[in-house]
């Protein structure tokens, strides 16, 4: 396995899109591998997705598991992900590993149904809330070239700098 850099703002290439993936191969595994990697040594890692270290295809991975009282999935790889449906809307704060000195209030759907392909290209279904369905959202932005920069409501009230990133 091997950590990969991780592209920061203003990179302009995290904002390109990102193509689905066809092939759910050994590459692709080991791909994901060393992205999940990469994840879990950043600081705050609970999602990553791959435009992040500069391979533009639609695979994001998201593990908000390491949080007290909230529910969650666990450890997911999400390829080629859809959000069939949304419910409610919330603001939270949000990180970013592309965007180490900042954090902003965002606004999200407060629950989603999601559809996504696993590493061995199995479809998956997930109903989910709160700060998960929230990670989910942040990191399937990146698959579209957004940043949660790119939707603050007032870069004046919402953004924040930060001087350490703390885990
Ligand atoms: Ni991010």
């Amino acid at each position: 396995m091997a950590l990969m850099d991780i592209l920061i703002y203003p990179d302009d290439r995290l904002k390109q899109i990102s193509a689905p993936v066809e092939s759910f191969d050994d590459g692709l595994r080991a791909f994901v591998a060393d992205l999940e990697e990469t994840m879990r040594v950043g600081p705050g890692g609970v999602g990553i997705a791959a435009p992040q270290v500069g391979h533009f295809i639609r695979v994001a991975i998201v593990d908000v598991s390491a949080k007290k009282k909230i529910r969650h999935h666990g450890r997911l790889v999400l390829i080629n992900p859809e959000i069939e449906q949304w419910e409610g809307m919330v603001m939270g704060r949000e990180g970013c590993m592309s965007v180490p000195d900042y954090t902003g209030n965002v606004i999200r759907a407060e629950r989603i149904q999601l559809r996504a392909q696993d590493e061995f290209g199995q479809w998956q279904a997930f109903d989910m809330e709160g700060y998960e369905a929230r990670a989910v959202q942040h990191e399937l932005d990146h698959l579209d070239g957004l940043l949660f920069l790119d939707r603050l409501v007032s870069k004046r009230h919402d953004l924040f700098s930060r001087k350490v990133y703390k885990k």
